[in-house]
């Protein structure tokens, strides 16, 4: 029986899943590795780390399920979007990547409206500059590290510098390059005005493929470094957000998906390329040929849990350790016993800044109306119910672009919390589902392997194969009245405390 393989270059670390073709996950394998943040609101990490927790992934694939590299028969790479991986004439890595949620381009970005102006940069490639995206991390280079930039001759996205140590291939796919602000998402290819307007050589970039499409072949290094078989296929894979709503079946309209990973994202698949000039929704191509979709990227929303568990969640972490629980688990009970609304108290999820719907570096979390009374659990179950704001900041802008929806399939970490789930039911008055597959992009870029690899005739006809609805939280109307006059209060908070987050950010 053949098997498929997807990868995914996370920013935590690098999954590798084994699929059949009924879609069952027959091993999964997961090797971590660290974020640098060498300045305060830098991310960076080292592509040969992502290489290394590549091999180790796959190998451990062998070790778990007994199969072999002859099994399979397509590869797929998802990863972390956005991230600057820039390469010398001989291919060498000049520098660490730079990552999505980096954050040093806020004064790029503002040169680039200066420069280019709003209406050509959404002209050009439908969608805004934000300081996540890979161009204004060029701009800063050839600012501040003129050295490296002068010897650049590649540009490669975190899963591409993969694919060219699995294949020697340079190339990406669409959904990814999207994130460059280099491509004009509309005609799928990349934008030469863009290119022109930052004097970056279309020869840097690699060819542009469909996500489905086969891009090369594992190479004969690769295949002794990972006991794959020189020769398999590799296809174009998608980003992970693109990779993940194939891993989720967000591939018809009216299915939406949020995905609660370190960052939190609300993802509707569309017919044809959504443009509003002014949004902060990223309008990319979709890893299924001929569609592309919307979505809004709050930057820490599983993340905001994980900064309470590291920071505040000791004792839930030591019991965890001690009885072989999951400290989430435990800190998520707790909000359990508190009401909707925590009593009063509102979480500000902005701990990395944001993206949408407030393209802002600066902006800071914070809890804001404790009294004596709140507990701990209060404190966990703002947080939750922070993040389930923040996300529907993103589902409210989907919807005002015409998104229609009736459903939305819950992914990441997040969706394990059968209290988040009803919380985010309650918050977004629709439906929230879980699917049977809970490796999302990882999953996904194992499918669009399967399409590549003639197993599947389409990306819709693989996850209707292999995906089926496991679980449903309906919202509870009392919960919901309560949760829509808590969010009126929270969105009044940014445009409020705009200035003061600001001038602390300034003081750090
Ligand atoms: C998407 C984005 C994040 C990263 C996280 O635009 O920035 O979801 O891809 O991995």
């Amino acid at each position: 029986m053949p098997y498929l393989l997807g990868i995914d270059i996370g920013t935590s670390g690098t999954k590798a899943v084994l699929v059949e073709e009924s879609g069952r996950v027959v091993a999964s394998s997961y090797v971590e590795y660290p974020l640098s943040q060498p300045r305060p609101g830098w991310a960076e990490q080292e592509p040969e780390q992502w290489w290394q927790a590549v091999v180790a992934a796959v190998k451990g694939l062998w070790a778990k399920s007994g199969l072999d590299g002859r099994e399979v028969a397509g590869v797929g790479l998802s990863g972390q979007m956005h991230g600057a991986v820039v390469l010398d004439a001989g291919y060498r890595v000049l520098r660490p990547a730079i990552l999505w949620c980096d954050q040093r381009t806020g004064a790029e970005c503002t040169w680039m409206y200066e420069k280019i102006g709003a209406e050509k940069l959404y002209q050009w490639t439908g969608n805004p500059a934000l300081p996540g995206f890979t161009a204004p991390k060029l701009v800063w280079l050839k600012k501040h590290e003129a050295e490296v930039y002068k010897q650049i001759c590649h540009i490669l996205l975190p899963k591409d510098y993969i694919r060219f140590r699995l294949t020697e291939v340079l190339a990406t796919e669409v959904s990814d390059a999207s994130g460059t602000l280099l491509l004009d998402v509309a005609r799928r290819r990349w934008s030469e005005e863009m290119l022109a307007a930052l004097d970056i050589s279309g020869e840097w970039l690699p060819p542009v493929y469909e996500s489905p499409e086969v891009t090369g072949c594992i190479n004969p290094e690769a295949a002794a470094a990972t006991g794959l078989m020189a020769g398999t296929p590799v296809v174009g894979g998608g980003g992970d957000q693109a990779a993940g709503a194939v891993g989720t079946g967000i591939v018809e309209e009216g299915i939406l998906s949020a995905a609660l990973g370190t960052s939190g994202v609300v993802f509707a698949m569309t017919n044809r390329p959504i443009i509003q000039p002014g949004s902060t929704l990223h309008a990319f191509c979709h890893a299924v040929p001929g569609k592309w979709h919307l979505m809004g990227v709050m930057l820490a929303a599983g993340g905001s849990l994980q900064w309470f568990r590291n920071q505040l969640g000791d004792e839930e972490m030591r019991e965890a350790a001690a009885t072989g629980t999951d400290p989430y688990e435990l800190l998520t009970a707790r909000a359990a016993a508190v009401g909707p609304g925590a009593e009063g108290l509102l979480f500000l999820p902005y701990l990395l800044g944001e993206r949408t719907p407030y393209p802002d570096p600066a902006a800071r979390g914070g809890f804001i109306g404790l009294t004596m009374r709140h507990n701990k659990g209060h404190l966990v179950r703002a947080v939750l119910e922070g993040v389930a704001f923040g996300l529907r900041d993103s589902l409210e802008l989907l919807q005002q672009a015409g998104v229609k929806t009736a459903e939305i399939r819950l992914s990441g970490g997040g969706a394990r919390s059968p209290l988040w789930r009803q919380i985010l039911a309650n918050v977004f008055k629709y439906p929230v589902t879980t699917v049977n597959s809970t490796d999302g992009p990882a999953f996904g870029a194992a499918l669009l392997a399967g399409v590549g690899a003639g197993i599947y005739s389409s990306v819709e006809a693989a996850c209707r194969a292999t995906i089926k609805v496991t679980s449903r939280a309906i919202p509870v109307a009392a919960e919901a009245k309560t949760y829509e006059r808590l969010y009126t209060v929270y969105k009044s908070l940014y445009p409020l405390l705009r200035t003061t987050m600001h001038d602390l950010t300034g003081l750090a």
